[in-house]
């Protein structure tokens, strides 16, 4: 019996990994602090959860529309396009069983095999994944670390621009490395996307995760540049629902149109009664959000200073998402460690601290010398977090 032989080309998202490495750690009588996965272990806003009962219970549970209901492509339509500054409508918005299907349904319908695709690594490793799978060739592009963070390397992003080169994936407030792009960097991008006639994909993810009262910056807000960006929109991280699957593909009709055949193709529609509770909701209350937003802000100041008492670490204090990306190359070298992931392992099991590190977020390019870990801070409690971080302390200056 044969597979098809695609499927040596299919990635996965090895974050999932580490988890099972964690619980089976747990299992034998450990305590875990859990870094590693990028959930929210805080409820669901309760006018959200109150909505949906009320809808299930009006028996919204039959199916909807593919493309999703009016109500809800609606009201994103005019949130997306007021908190970014340009006009959507609804024949503009999909709705999607979560943020993640718009990466491969977006690459399915402007992709073609042999397409160079040009997208972030260290980045959300599910990119690589798609563009290979769907024989296009995955193209990175890298960060330099700065005192204050990261900025995208874009001379060098140019110089791997071909004729080739059909796309780039662009993910601002970006996971794993919590990079915000200056306006200059928007910009940057926004110039290299209109000469060379590219697709942008803008994986929003965590568009709404930020901890300053600076306006947002967002590509399609730039002109020429509406016309040729899907937004991955999500509402698994804004409001604790990443187990509800509830995100929109957000961009050209014409590209949405197309999405929606995927849609009737592959899931028929998203949750119908969800749909419902969340287009009464997403302009509605949002003391629910604000609430999670200011509990993950105080995990944030309480990570930068756990992280920043230990000997040999330094991390700014990233302004958006919920993660944190410190460079351990010193630390490591310390312990006499040369492998990432064995340091990995070594943590886990001497100290209960469980992360993910540089390569479960793509492959790692050639001239990578130093070493990153990530640790995410939106699945642990503010004890735990001092916890685990002062016995990571004392393991690494043991
Ligand atoms: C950058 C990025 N994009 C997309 C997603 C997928 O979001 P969802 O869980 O809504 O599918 C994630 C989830 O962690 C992410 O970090």
């Amino acid at each position: 019996m044969k597979f098809n032989s695609k499927l040596d080309r299919l990635g996965t998202e090895t974050a999932f990994a580490v988890s099972a490495q964690a619980r089976a750690w747990a299992e034998k009588g450990h305590k875990i602090y859990p870094f590693h996965l990028g959930d929210i272990n805080l409820p669901t806003p309760e006018n959200i959860r109150e909505a949906t009962y009320r809808f299930m219970n009006q028996n919204k549970n039959g199916y909807c529309p593919s493309e999703g209901i009016p109500e809800l492509r609606e009201a994103l339509a005019h949130d997306v396009g007021s908190k970014r500054g340009v006009e959507y409508a609804m024949e503009n918005v999909v709705i999607q069983p979560g943020g993640k299907p718009t990466i491969w349904k977006f690459f399915a319908v402007v992709m073609n095999e042999g397409d160079e695709v040009l997208y972030p690594n260290p980045g959300y490793p599910i990119y690589e994944s798609q563009i290979k799978y769907q024989g296009g060739i995955p193209v990175p592009y890298s960060y330099d670390e700065t005192d204050s963070g990261f900025a995208i390397d874009i001379e060098k992003l140019r110089a791997s621009i071909t004729e080739k080169t059909t796309m780039l994936v662009y993910n601002n407030y970006q996971n794993p490395i919590c990079a915000a792009s200056s306006q200059e960097e928007v910009e940057a991008l926004a110039e290299l996307a209109l000469e060379h006639d590219l697709w942008v994909l803008s994986d929003d993810a965590y568009y709404e995760i930020r901890y300053t009262d600076e306006p947002p910056r967002s590509i399609v807000n730039i002109s020429g540049m509406q016309e040729r960006t899907l937004i991955l929109y999500t509402f698994s991280k804004k409001f604790a629902m990443t187990g509800w699957r509830v995100g929109a593909s957000i961009g050209p009709a014409e590209v949405i149109k197309q999405i929606a055949r995927f849609n009737i193709n592959d899931e028929s529609c998203t949750n119908h009664f969800i749909q419902h509770a969340l287009a009464e909701t997403v302009e509605g209350d949002q003391s629910g959000a604000k609430a999670l937003l200011s509990e993950l802000q105080t995990r944030r100041d309480v990570m930068v200073e756990g992280l920043n008492a230990i000997n040999g670490i330094h991390v700014p204090k990233p302004e958006s998402t919920f993660y944190l990306f410190p460079n351990v190359t010193k630390v490591m070298a310390k312990k006499e460690f040369t492998d990432l992931d064995e340091f990995r392992i070594a943590a886990l099991e001497s100290t209960g601290v469980s992360f993910c590190a540089r390569h479960h977020f793509g492959t790692p390019l050639e001239h990578e010398t130093e070493h990153y870990i990530r640790l995410a801070y939106s699945g642990i409690t503010q004890n735990d977090i001092r916890e685990g971080l002062g016995k990571l302390k004392s393991w690494l200056e043991g």
